[in-house]
C-alpha cells in the first residue's frame, strides 16, 4: 500500500478482510499517508458507486474534526460534484454525496476522487480501499470490472485495495487470462488465523476479563467454530458467558455452541425457508451439514439429495454459493457457517 501497488484481498465471509484492511490503513496513516475507505455494499448502480467512493475520499481527506475551512474549500474546488456539507455541534464537519446529483460519467467522478486523494497526500502514500468489491460484478450489464481496470491503470502512486467475499465472483474478476482485473495487483487470498496465535489470543482475552481459559479448551473453541475468526470470537464470548466459574471448563464449549445456535435459530430458519422454491438446494444444504464432501457428483450423493443429474447439483451449488450458505475449501464443499450446520443437524 505504501508503494502504490494495487492489491486484492479475497476470502469467504467473516475471515477478517475488513479488519485487516482497516488495520493496514491505520498503519499507513500513522506513517503520514492519506487513506480512504469505501464500503461498496450498498451501491446498486454506477452513480451510487461513484458517490460512495467520492464521499469516502472526501471524508478521508477532510479527516478529523476541526480542519480549517480553507482546506475544505480548496478540496471542493477539485471536484465537479457538490457535496452536502454539514457541521456537527462540536465543530466537526461531514460531507455527503447524493448519487442523484451526479450528472457526468461515473468514471470521471471516481477519477476526481482519486485525484483529490493523491494531491492531499503530497509525497506520502495514498491508499483507497474498496471493500465489498464483489458488488461491482453485479452492476451494469457486463459488470464493471473492466472499468475499474482502466481506472486503476491510470492512477499512479496511489494504491487501490480491492477486498471482497463471494470468492467465486472475486476469482472471476481477478484470476485467469479472461478476467478483467487479471494481473493488475497483488492477489492475497486470506486464510483463517492459524491455531497457535488465535488460541493464544483467546486465552489472553479471557484473562483480561478475569477468566481462566486453558489452551485445550481454547483449541476446542477454535475448531468448533470452523477456525473462522468471526465465529471463533462469537463462540468464545458465548463460552465465557456460559461458564459458571472463573475457570472455563471443556463442557462450557458445548453450552456456548448451543447458546449461539439458539440465538441464531430464527435467522437460520429464514435462510432455510428462503430456499423453499428449490427443495434440491435445501436437501443439498442438509446433506453437506451431515458431511462435507468432495464427491458431489457421485451416484451416492445424487441419490442422497434426490437430484436427477450432475447439472442440477451444479446449479444448486452455484445458487447456494451465491447466497454464501456453502463454501468450497480446496475441493471440499461445506456449509459456510458452523452454527448453521449445527442447526441443520439438530432440526
Ligand atoms: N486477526 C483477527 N484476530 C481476531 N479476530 C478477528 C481477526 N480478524 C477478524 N476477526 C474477527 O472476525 C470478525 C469479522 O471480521 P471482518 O468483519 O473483518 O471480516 P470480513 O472478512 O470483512 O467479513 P465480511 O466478508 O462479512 O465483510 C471481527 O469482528 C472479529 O471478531
Ligand atoms: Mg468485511
Amino acid at each position: 500500500m505504501r508503494s502504490g501497488i494495487h492489491a486484492f484481498v479475497l476470502s469467504p465471509r467473516r475471515y477478517g478482510k475488513t479488519s485487516l484492511a482497516r488495520r493496514a490503513l491505520t498503519l499507513v496513516e500513522e506513517g503520514g499517508g492519506r487513506c480512504a475507505y469505501a464500503n461498496l455494499l450498498f451501491a446498486t448502480s454506477e452513480t451510487e458507486l461513484a458517490a460512495t467512493i467520492l464521499q469516502a475520499v472526501l471524508r478521508g481527506v477532510l479527516g478529523k474534526a476541526g480542519r480549517a475551512r480553507h482546506s475544505l474549500e480548496s478540496i471542493l474546488r477539485q471536484v465537479r460534484i457538490t457535496p452536502k456539507v454539514s457541521f456537527g455541534q462540536d465543530g466537526s464537519l461531514d460531507v455527503g454525496i447524493d448519487a442523484r446529483s451526479i450528472d457526468m460519467p461515473w468514471q470521471e467522478v471516481v477519477g476526481d476522487a482519486i485525484g483529490v486523494l493523491r494531491r492531499s497526500a503530497r509525497r506520502e502514500p495514498a491508499v483507497l480501499v474498496l471493500d465489498e468489491f464483489q458488488v461491482v460484478a453485479g452492476i451494469g450489464r457486463q459488470g464493471l470490472g473492466g472499468a475499474f481496470k482502466a481506472i486503476a491503470d491510470e492512477v499512479s502512486s496511489t494504491s487501490i485495495v480491492f477486498t471482497g467475499s463471494h470468492l467465486s465472483i472475486m476469482e472471476r474478476l481477478t484470476k485467469g487470462h479472461g478476467a478483467p482485473l487479471h494481473g493488475m495487483g497483488e492477489r492475497i487470498v486470506l486464510d483463517v488465523v492459524p491455531e497457535e496465535p488465535m488460541v493464544a489470543y483467546l486465552c489472553e482475552r479471557a484473562e483480561a476479563v478475569g477468566r481462566q481459559l486453558d489452551v485445550s479448551t481454547a483449541t476446542a473453541i477454535y475448531h468448533a467454530a470452523d477456525r473462522i475468526p468471526n465465529y471463533v470470537q462469537q463462540l468464545a464470548l458465548a463460552v465465557l458467558e456460559a461458564a459458571d466459574e472463573a475457570t472455563v471448563r471443556p463442557r462450557d464449549v458445548e453450552r456456548g455452541v448451543a447458546t449461539v445456535v439458539e440465538r441464531e435459530a430464527s435467522t437460520f430458519a429464514t435462510q432455510f425457508e428462503d430456499l423453499r422454491r428449490s427443495p434440491a438446494q435445501q436437501r443439498i444444504l442438509r446433506a453437506l451439514a451431515r458431511h462435507s464432501t468432495t464427491s458431489v457428483y457421485t451416484r451416492a450423493f445424487l441419490d442422497e439429495v434426490g437430484v436427477a443429474n450432475a447439472n442440477a447439483v451444479t446449479t444448486a451449488l452455484r445458487a447456494l454459493d451465491g447466497r454464501e450458505l456453502v463454501v468450497r475449501r480446496g475441493k471440499v464443499w461445506d456449509v459456510a457457517d458452523p452454527f448453521l450446520r449445527r442447526w441443520l443437524l439438530e432440526s
